[in-house]
Order: C-alpha cells, then sequence, then structure tokens
C-alpha cells in the first residue's frame, strides 16, 4: 500500500503562499506581469496557456497574451521578444513549446531575457543550475522537488534514478536531484539494462512519454515513485508512464495522474514569476 502524493493539495497550498507574497507586492503598489507567447493553435498548448493564465489570475498576476498565427516568421517573433525583453512593466516571458517547425526553438529561447525566462529553459539558467548559480529553474523537476520536500521524503544519500533525458525535464531533474545531494543515475531508451538500474532506485522518476511503461518489474520494494508522464490508455483514458495499479502495492509512495505532477509545473511558474519579479538580479 503506497502513500499517494497529492499534487493538487500540494500545488494549491505554494500557489496560496505566491498569492499572499503577490498581494503584499500589490500594496507597495508592485504589480508582477507575464506575458504568454503563443504561435499557432496547437491543441494541448492552448489547454497549457489557458491554465497558465487561470493560474495568474488566481495568484493576482497579471497575464498579457500574445496569439500569434501559425505563419508568424521567427524574425517577427524575436522582434516580439526584444520588445517584451525591454518593456519594464513585464517581469515575465514565457513563449509557449512547440513551437511551428519553421522556427528554431533554441534560438527563440536564448533570445528571451534570462532575467525574465520563468521557465528556465534559457543556456544561461541552464549553466546557472548546473554550477549551483542562484537562476530560473525548470518548472516541472522543480515542482518534482517541491513534492518530494512537502511530503518528508529525503533525498541526500538515495539513489534517484532518472527515465528520460529530455531538456526540459530529464536533464534538469537529474541535476536538482544532485544539487540535493542523491546519488543520481539516468537511463534513457538506449540503456541496455533498464530494468536492473531502475530497481536499484530509492525515488524513480518517470519521463520516457510511453504510457503505463513502469510496471512493478522495473521497481524496487518501497521505492518512492514520481510519475512525470500524461499520456492516453487504450481506452483513451489519461494515465501516466508509470503502471500505477501494478506498483501500488509495492512502493511505499507514488504520484497520481492526473493530480501528481501536473498540477506542480504551473505552481512553480507562479513561483517563478514571483521570483522574477523580487529575487533575480540583473
Ligand atoms: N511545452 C510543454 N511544457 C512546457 C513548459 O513547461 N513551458 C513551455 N514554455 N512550453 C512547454
Amino acid at each position: 500500500m503506497a502513500f499517494v502524493i497529492d499534487g493538487k493539495k500540494i500545488s494549491t497550498e505554494i500557489k496560496d503562499e505566491t498569492k499572499e507574497k503577490v498581494a503584499q507586492l500589490k500594496a507597495q503598489g508592485k504589480e508582477i506581469s507575464l506575458a504568454v507567447v503563443q504561435v499557432g493553435d496547437n491543441p494541448a498548448s492552448c489547454v497549457y496557456v489557458r491554465n497558465k493564465k487561470k493560474a495568474c489570475e488566481y495568484v493576482g498576476i497579471k497575464s498579457v497574451s500574445h496569439e500569434l498565427p501559425e505563419e508568424t516568421t521567427e524574425a517577427e517573433l524575436l522582434d516580439l521578444i526584444d520588445k517584451l525583453n525591454n518593456d519594464d512593466s513585464i517581469n515575465g516571458i514565457l513563449v509557449q513549446l512547440p513551437l511551428p517547425a519553421h522556427m528554431d526553438e533554441n534560438k527563440v529561447i536564448d533570445a528571451i531575457s534570462p532575467y525574465k525566462d520563468v521557465d528556465g529553459f534559457h543556456l544561461m539558467n541552464v549553466g546557472a543550475l548546473s554550477t549551483g548559480q542562484q537562476g530560473f529553474i525548470s518548472c516541472t523537476p522543480y515542482g518534482i522537488i517541491q513534492l518530494l520536500k512537502r511530503s518528508n521524503i529525503d533525498i541526500a544519500g538515495k539513489h534517484c534514478v532518472v527515465i528520460g533525458r529530455s531538456n526540459i525535464v530529464g536533464k534538469p531533474m537529474s541535476m536538482l536531484l544532485l544539487r540535493e545531494n542523491g546519488t543520481v543515475t539516468i537511463v534513457h531508451s538506449k540503456t541496455q539494462n533498464m530494468k536492473e538500474i531502475t530497481k536499484q532506485a530509492d525515488i524513480l522518476v518517470v519521463a520516457i512519454g510511453k504510457p503505463k511503461f513502469v510496471d512493478d518489474t522495473y521497481v524496487k520494494e518501497g521505492a518512492v515513485v514520481i510519475d512525470v508522464g500524461i499520456n492516453r490508455d487504450e481506452n483513451n483514458k489519461i494515465c501516466g508512464d508509470v503502471d500505477y495499479d501494478k506498483v501500488f502495492d509495492k512502493v511505499s509512495a507514488i504520484t497520481p495522474v492526473p493530480g501528481g505532477v501536473g498540477p506542480m509545473t504551473i505552481a512553480m511558474l507562479m513561483n517563478n514569476c514571483l521570483e522574477a519579479a523580487t529575487k533575480i538580479q540583473k
């Protein structure tokens, strides 16, 4: 029987803490603004962007929408980013990914001022995380650290295995777990003996993007399992990268899908917007 880590509850706690600090700033006459840029109308992006704007409204952050057509050129997008970088009334800039195929995603991300890069994707912020310096931390892995800490799960000295090596989750997750003094192993699609490694994990973070990929044969008795996946199963029901029912009786704690990692990403985005207006120094 596992302890179910309630991401919805913990994300609400974080948003409420942020909301209080945002209100204090407002009382001093400082309003926080997030520019939300979406190019095209990818259906998943529309849902994410809508939820991000809703969270802004909840915590009292002003969201300023820029909805650009699919045919927007890279130069036009870079021009908008330049304007937002130089606009003192904008604290954070979020460009929703993926971008249309005719744009160079890395070029666009690195055009965002690192001091307004609330996603933590800019090279300078990635470098800061890798070298233990202050910067914005990518929201999903940052949210996972909060889930563990607020559930009183120790990371220091634990063997943490991360399945997946994406720039958004796997790589920054590994860096954060290392920063928390975990012993970190990354496995991925080309790893030859994946199960042998994942079965050693005290904390297993799964971000591989394959529905119900991890079953009980991948996990050690008593492990903590964090499921980053959002997929549809054979019945079109939302499911994670972990076969929840199969691992539930073997593990000590697990995040559900939905209601685990998902809500944390947006809560940490709100936290990063607050940091953009207060902590991050140019
Ligand atoms: N697309 C999928 N996840 C994210 C995210 O966290 N930030 C942005 N900007 N785009 C995404």
